[in-house]
């Protein structure tokens, strides 16, 4: 079949390649999935939803969710101490979904937007579906360097260029660093976007996934003045396959997402099982369950990593299911990632978090996919890789 059948669109060239290929029979420390042996067992909600709601899930349901599941979400982020009524939830398909919509709904293509440089991988694709002018700033131990934001945005205004209208961040236990904005960073950030004139995303799915270390408030907890789209999921709290998420904003942003929505709105039946399972407590156990078992396997991947990678730099993630590390400068993440293919292993090259520069020597891990004693293993097979491209 020739190269040029179809005219494709600008957006499917850039997007050409899925980070989600992967490599098949290797050990996978690169994705985020949920650990199997600790999927919920949700069929009894599934049956209570099915015959006591026939006519709500087999339905078209309303394009901002079930009211009952808004509710119930205001409910949920209340307890972090967002206060909201149902009229600022959207309920989404996954947070990402919640991502894309805030992007139709506030960027023309060549709007600017920030990010910390690195970020979640997945939403790189999609603000460069959007065609938008990446932002990339660096992030230290406290989280994203608002003290850099600051300078940046002042020299655009100086220099008369157009202001970004969007920030986007994970402040818990970001994916792939690992690292949690600190409160006052949050409130400097909270006053940027007001100062500036930029909405943040505040994108959270781990905040509750906490091994250790005090919560810090969300951003949007102290956002007086509708800077800020909280964005949520039940993807790594209680399962990514339901494709349950969230946003919380202003009404008259979170009702122009929902009429952004070309898939028809989300499915009433998942969302009337996420209901379910959150009144009869099982998304508040499941919590539980998943902290204690990500904290094994981060603690299995810090150990085996100081024991066959000893040369990488890692940082200690306290919450979530990701893991950054930084090798000897010189070595290669793409040319490791690929040879750990070859010894069975499959991580993450650093590159794909990058929105600009990569610095080259950066690899990704997620601990939540495999058992501890697997994670081991692939990390032994990474050393092996390791020590044959770094001689
Ligand atoms: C920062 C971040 N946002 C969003 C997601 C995905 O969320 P969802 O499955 O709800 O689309 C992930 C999953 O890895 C993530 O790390």
């Amino acid at each position: 079949m020739g190269m040029n059948r179809y005219r494709f669109s600008r957006r499917a060239e850039v997007l050409g390649k899925s980070v989600y290929d992967h490599a098949s029979g290797v050990i996978m420390l690169s994705v985020g999935s949920a650990y199997p042996p600790i999927l919920p067992d949700l069929s009894r909600e599934a049956a209570s939803s099915a015959q006591g709601y026939l006519a709500e899930v087999m339905q078209y349901g309303p394009l901002m969710g079930l009211p009952e599941l808004r509710e119930t979400i205001a409910a949920y982020v209340s307890e972090d101490s967002v206060e909201c009524n149902a009229e600022n939830v959207l309920i989404t398909n996954g947070a990402k979904h919640a991502t894309d919509l805030a992007c139709r709904v506030f960027t023309e293509a060549g709007d600017k937007i920030i990010v910390t440089a690195p970020t979640y991988m997945t939403t790189l694709q999609c603000l460069r579906s959007h065609n938008l002018d990446i932002v990339a700033i660096p992030q230290d131990d406290d989280g994203l360097r608002t003290d850099l934001l600051e300078q940046r945005l002042e020299t655009m205004r100086a220099n008369a260029e157009t202001l970004p209208k969007l920030l986007f961040d994970v402040p818990d236990f970001h994916n792939p660093t690992g690292i949690t904005m600190s409160l006052e960073r949050r409130k400097h950030l909270l006053r940027l976007s007001e100062q500036f004139g930029f909405v943040i995303l505040e994108d959270d799915p781990y905040r509750r996934i906490r091994f250790e270390g005090e919560a810090i408030a969300p951003i949007k907890s102290m956002d007086q003045n509708g800077m800020v789209v909280a964005i949520g999921t039940v993807s790594k709290i209680l399962a990514p396959g339901l494709r349950i998420g969230w946003a919380i904003g202003a009404p008259e942003i979170v009702r122009r997402m929902a009429l952004q929505k070309s898939d028809g709105g989300s499915c009433p039946f998942t969302q009337r099982l996420v209901i379910e399972a959150i009144r009869s407590n099982k998304l508040h156990e499941h919590i539980e369950i998943v902290t204690k078992t990500m904290r094994t396997h981060r603690d299995a991947m810090i150990d085996a990593l100081a024991e066959f990678l000893p040369d990488a730099k890692v940082r200690r993630p306290q919450g979530g299911y990701f893991l950054w590390a930084e090798l000897p400068k010189g070595v290669s993440g793409d040319a490791l990632a690929a040879e750990a293919v070859s010894h069975g292993v499959e991580i993450g090259s650093g590159r794909l978090c990058f929105p600009v520069e990569d610095p080259g020597n950066f690899l990704r891990f997620s601990y939540s996919y495999v058992d501890p004693e697997t994670i081991r293993e692939g990390i032994r097979r990474l050393g092996d890789a390791y020590r044959k491209i770094a001689g």
